[in-house]
């Protein structure tokens, strides 16, 4: 196959949500259309079960599971697609924001009955931030729910994006009839059915078709009509170029359960949605026609049983054809490596490949040359621009509890630190570890790891920190002053980049009004912030 039109036929993205909204089921249905798997069910079991939150062993066995289904490949109606899995556990957050670093758009679901909560606002800032087309599939439409404009209201102020409905529910809950498709004036009758594939569709020629109070009844038929008045009254047509910007999020309604509306998301995504798109290293941007091989890698996966102490490297390909056994240099440690098992996602299966190509996601078994981040190429010295930290939630001070185990302790931390696990703050004097996280499980994680791979004996003390701030400034001099007042708040993170430990909101503030040129910023990505 030629080159650009492999690219061009890739769509590579990932399904977003607040924990049970929907997100499992989407993407097994969305696995069923694309004959990817033909059993439901086989995508739920690998799911992080919400009872396991307090222990992580279980948890990381799961995790172990869903490896393979990392990455779900599958070909449907011409398109090679990618979806991306996120954990939808809140502690992992993190590995979810950097796998948002390597789709080139996101479907985000939104439970009709709870509309948008916590962790979708935090899922859309990532989005926001990095400009990537979301469209919205809102979810559960056979349950009563919020009422239909009410959500769409709520999007637009909690997540600041505007949005367009491309369908529109006739009811919901029990009255709910279905979907009229805007663009297609179709209408898309509900059946509850959790296996069939094939959906009710029939053509209506305009609103005004008296067919249509035959079929869904005169009163809903008024109502439908009002509503798709207003529709065109309140929103602009659909444009894609302002979805493509990620300014607009096209909106459908449906029932992933039901099997209902999932087609026609899939239909609409793969005509809208974005083909791979290029990637800013520290030295160009680099396009996907660009016939060099370059890739980054935004995930590590390591092995906790014993046994098999490998890791999995995932490396989300920017340009050019990726090749097995062929010599590919890493560029931060100056060094080529060749790959001899090159693994590829499909569904539940992992097989070795030979090539890969720009929107593919790619495995690499790993002995620990890999951090995240880490830039793969032909020879060329250049860097994709850094994969984001975020402030993490929970501080603790790593301690040493033997002082004849401190080389393993140094190692094990920076190694699972380069794996992302969590985050580490180091502070003067002493040359102290502040351990950082988004939830308490990684601390489980990071001691189980170091006292069973590493052999360090360790302890964790909490610290006080609400958040840590990447700090940039305008007037070198007053950020002397800063560092001088500050300086048992302030820490080094990996790179080396100046980071305050904020104790509390007010003292946030306080630094930031007192040291107006200084700027604080939640994620280490502040170039991306501007
Ligand atoms: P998540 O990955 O976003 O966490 O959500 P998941 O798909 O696991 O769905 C959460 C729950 O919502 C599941 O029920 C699922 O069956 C249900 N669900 C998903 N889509 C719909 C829908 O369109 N309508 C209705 N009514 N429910 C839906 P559960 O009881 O947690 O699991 P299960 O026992 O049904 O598997």
């Amino acid at each position: 196959m030629r080159f650009t039109e492999a690219t061009e036929k890739r769509r590579t993205f990932g399904i977003i949500s607040h924990p049970d909204a929907g997100k499992t089921t989407l993407t097994e249905k969305l696995l069923l259309f694309g004959g990817a798997i033909q059993t439901a069910g086989a995508v739920k079991n690998n799911k992080i079960k919400k009872s396991a939150t307090s222990d992580f062993m279980e948890i990381e066995k799961q995790r172990g599971i869903s490896v393979a289904t990392s990455v779900m490949a599958f070909a449907y109606n011409g398109k090679q697609i990618n979806i991306l899995d996120t954990p939808g556990h809140k502690d992992f957050a993190e590995d979810t924001f950097r796998t948002l670093t390597a789709v080139d758009s996101v479907i985000l679901v939104i439970d009709c009955a709870n509309g948008v909560e916590a962790q979708t606002e935090r899922l859309m800032e990532v989005c926001r931030m990095r400009k990537t087309p979301v469209i919205i599939f809102i979810n559960k439409m056979d349950r009563d729910g919020k009422e239909a404009f009410d959500l769409l209201d709520e999007l637009e102020a909690k997540l600041s994006i505007k949005v367009r409905p491309l369908t529109w529910p006739i009811g919901m809950g029990d009255r709910f009839q279905g979907v009229y498709n805007i663009y297609q004036q179709s209408l898309n009758l509900f059946s509850a059915n959790k296996t069939k594939i094939a959906e009710d569709v029939v053509s209506i020629a305009d609103t005004s078709d008296p067919a249509l109070d035959q079929i869904i009844g005169e009163a809903p038929a008024t109502e439908l009509r009002e509503e798709l008045d207003m529709i065109e009254g309140v929103y602009d047509a659909f444009d894609r170029n302002t979805y493509l910007s990620g300014d607009v999020a096209p909106v459908f309604f449906g029932s992933a359960v039901n099997n209902f509306g999932v087609k026609e998301l899939l239909d609409t995504f793969c005509e809208i949605s974005p083909s791979p798109q290029g990637r800013e290293s520290d030295t160009r941007v680099v396009n996907p026609e660009d016939e060099r091989f370059s890739g980054f890698v935004f995930k590590i996966h390591a092995n906790l049983d014993p046994k098999h102490r490998d890791r999995i490297a995932f490396l989300r390909i920017v340009s050019g054809r990726f090749e097995r056994n062929k010599f590919y240099h890493h560029v931060r440690l100056g060094k080529d490596m060749k790959f001899p098992n090159p693994t590829s996602f499909m569904a539940q299966d992992k097989s070795v490949i030979d090539d890969a190509y720009p929107g593919d996601v790619i495995g690499l078994y790993d002995t620990g040359s890999f951090k995240i981040g880490d830039t793969l190429t032909t020879g060329e010295k250049m860097l994709f621009k850094g994969i984001p930290s975020f402030s993490p939630e929970i501080f603790q001070e790593l301690e040493n509890l033997d002082p004849l185990k401190s080389k393993q302790l140094e190692k094990g931390i920076r190694q699972l630190i380069d794996e992302g696990v969590a985050q580490l703050f180091i502070q003067q004097p002493g040359n102290r570890k502040i351990v950082g996280t988004v939830g308490q499980l990684q601390f489980e994680v990071i001691n189980y790891r170091l006292i069973h791979e590493y052999g360090a004996n360790c302890r964790f003390v909490p610290r006080n920190y609400f958040k840590a701030c990447w700090i940039t400034s305008t007037n070198p001099e007053q950020l002397a002053n800063f560092q001088r007042a500050k300086s048992n708040y302030l820490a080094l993170d990996k790179d080396e980049n100046l980071v305050f430990l904020a104790e509390t909101p007010f003292l946030l503030q306080m630094a930031e009004q007192d040291y107006p040129d200084l700027t604080f910023h939640q994620t280490s990505a502040f170039k991306l912030e501007a």
